[in-house]
C-alpha cells in the first residue's frame, strides 16, 4: 500500500469508531489516506481523531476550501474509495446517485473503484429498499464487504455488524492491486451482433446486445489498458475512453478487426457474428407482391479463426455461446480456432442474450478450467480479467 492514495468515506453509524482504527492501519501500511466524514459521522467520532491518525486535514464539507474544488481533487486522486461504515442512508444515496454532500459528490466524480462496508441494524439491512439498493450497487461493480453476524449496538445478536478489519484491508488491497494491473496492455474486443442485409430495410441478425463485451472494455479501461472496441449494432453506449469502431455487418467487423489487430496484446472476441449472410443484398426493398422470396445464403468470414491463424503474440480469447454439451463444444472451438482460452457462456436458459446476469467458465489447454461463477456481467468482467491475467502470467 506504500504511497497509494485511499479515500476513506465514513458515514454516520456507530461503527464509525472502527473506521478510525482502520484509518490508522492503512497509514501504518504506508497508504496516504484522505478522510471524508459525513455530517452524521461527526456525531460519532470527531474530525480531530481522524486528522491526528492520518496526519492531514480531514474533509467534512463541500464548502471548505471551495477554491480547490475539493470533490474533484479527491475524486481524481483516489485510487480506491472505501466507505466504512456505509449506513442504509448512504447506500441509498449511492444507489440513487445523489450528491448533496461531499461524499456523494466524490462517489459520483471518481473513476476509482468503490468499496462499501455496510453496517446497520438487522431489520434495516434486510429491508427490501436496502437490499434493492445493494443489488443496484453490486450490479454496477461496487465491491460490497458483507456485514457479519454478531452483537449489535442495540444489544441484539444478528446480521449487520461491520466486517472485520482484516476483511476490509484485504478488500482494499485487492482493489489497489487491480487498480492498474492492465497498464501497458492493448486490448481489442469485438462485441454485439452483426446485421446481414437482405434489402435496405431487412436483415438477418441475432439477439446479442454486446453487454458482456462492453463490460470487459469498461473494466479493462478502469484497470489501465488501452482499448479498441469493435461494436456491432446495439442501442448500448460504449464506455467513454475506448476507441470504438461501430460496424454493421460481419465483413465490416472483419475489416475493422484487421485494422486494429496488429498491436493488440489481448484480443477477446465476444461478438455474436452471423455465420451466414444473404448472397444478394437487394438494392431496393423487396416487394410483398413479388413471388415468395428464397434467400440464398453464403458463409461469413470467421473473424476469430482468422486471428488464430496469424497470432503475433496476442493472447487470443474466444467466446462460445452454447445451449448443449457446453464444455465439449467449447473445447472443440478452442482448438479449431487456435485460441489461448475460451469462455463458455450458457445461453440456453434465462441467462440468454441481453440479460444482466451471466455465468461463465474459462477453458484452456487440454484440461485447464476455471469456473467464474454467476453474477452481473460487470462482476464477471472483473473476474474474467483476473483469470486472463493469471493465465497470461503463467504462460510468460
Ligand atoms: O463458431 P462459433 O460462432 O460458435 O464461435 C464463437 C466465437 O467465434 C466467438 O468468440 C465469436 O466472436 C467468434 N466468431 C467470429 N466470427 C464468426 C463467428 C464467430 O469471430 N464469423
Amino acid at each position: 500500500m506504500n504511497g497509494r492514495r485511499i479515500v476513506l468515506g465514513v458515514s454516520g453509524g456507530i461503527a464509525a469508531y472502527k473506521a478510525a482504527a482502520l484509518a490508522s492501519r492503512l497509514v501504518q501500511r504506508g497508504a496516504e489516506v484522505e478522510v471524508i466524514l459525513t455530517e452524521d459521522a461527526q456525531r460519532f467520532v470527531g474530525a480531530a481523531t481522524f486528522a491526528a491518525l492520518v496526519r492531514r486535514p480531514v474533509h467534512t464539507s463541500l464548502w471548505e476550501r471551495v477554491e480547490e474544488i475539493p470533490h474533484i481533487r479527491l475524486a481524481r486522486e483516489a485510487e480506491v474509495l472505501a466507505i466504512v461504515p456505509a449506513t442504509a442512508n448512504t447506500i441509498a444515496q449511492l444507489a440513487a446517485g445523489l450528491a448533496h454532500d461531499l461524499l456523494g459528490n466524490v462517489a459520483l466524480a471518481t473513476r476509482a473503484p468503490l468499496m462499501i462496508a455496510p453496517a446497520m441494524n438487522t431489520v434495516m439491512l434486510e429491508h427490501a429498499a436496502t437490499q434493492a439498493n445493494l443489488a443496484t450497487l453490486r450490479a454496477r461493480g461496487v465491491t460490497i464487504v458483507e456485514p457479519g453476524v454478531g452483537f449489535l449496538a442495540e444489544r441484539e445478536h444478528g446480521p449487520g455488524r461491520l466486517a472485520d478489519e482484516e476483511q476490509l484491508i484485504e478488500a482494499i488491497e485487492s482493489l489497489l492491486r487491480r487498480a492498474q494491473d492492465l497498464a501497458g496492455e492493448r486490448v481489442l474486443i469485438t462485441a454485439g451482433p452483426t446485421r446481414e442485409a437482405i434489402d435496405p430495410v431487412r436483415f438477418l441478425s441475432n439477439a446479442a446486445t454486446g453487454t458482456q463485451g462492453i463490460e470487459l472494455a469498461r473494466e479493462a479501461l478502469a484497470r489501465g489498458a488501452e482499448v479498441d472496441l469493435v461494436l456491432g449494432p446495439t442501442p448500448l453506449e460504449p464506455p467513454p475512453g475506448a476507441r470504438t469502431i461501430r460496424v454493421t455487418s460481419a465483413r465490416e467487423m472483419e475489416a475493422a478487426v484487421r485494422e486494429r489487430a496488429a498491436d493488440a496484446t489481448v484480443t477477446i472476441a465476444t461478438a455474436a457474428v452471423a455465420d451466414w449472410r444473404p448472397a444478394v443484398a437487394h438494392a431496393r426493398k423487396v416487394k410483398k407482391t413479388e413471388s415468395q422470396p428464397a434467400i440464398a445464403l453464403e458463409p461469413n468470414p470467421d473473424i476469430l479463426a482468422e486471428l488464430g491463424t496469424r497470432k503475433n503474440g496476442t493472447f487470443l480469447i474466444g467466446f462460445a455461446a452454447e445451449t448443449e454439451a457446453l464444455e465439449a463444444n467449447a473445447r472443440e472451438k478452442l482448438v479449431r480456432k487456435n485460441c489461448d482460452a475460451i469462455v463458455v457462456n450458457d445461453v440456453s436458459g434465462e441467462r440468454a442474450f441481453g440479460a444482466v446476469d451471466n455465468a461463465l467458465v474459462l477453458l484452456w489447454g487440454a484440461h485447464g478450467r476455471r469456473d467464474l461463477g454467476s453474477g452481473s456481467k460487470r462482476e464477471l468482467a472483473a473476474r474474467l480479467w483476473d483469470a486472463i491475467l493469471d493465465l497470461k502470467r503463467q504462460r510468460a
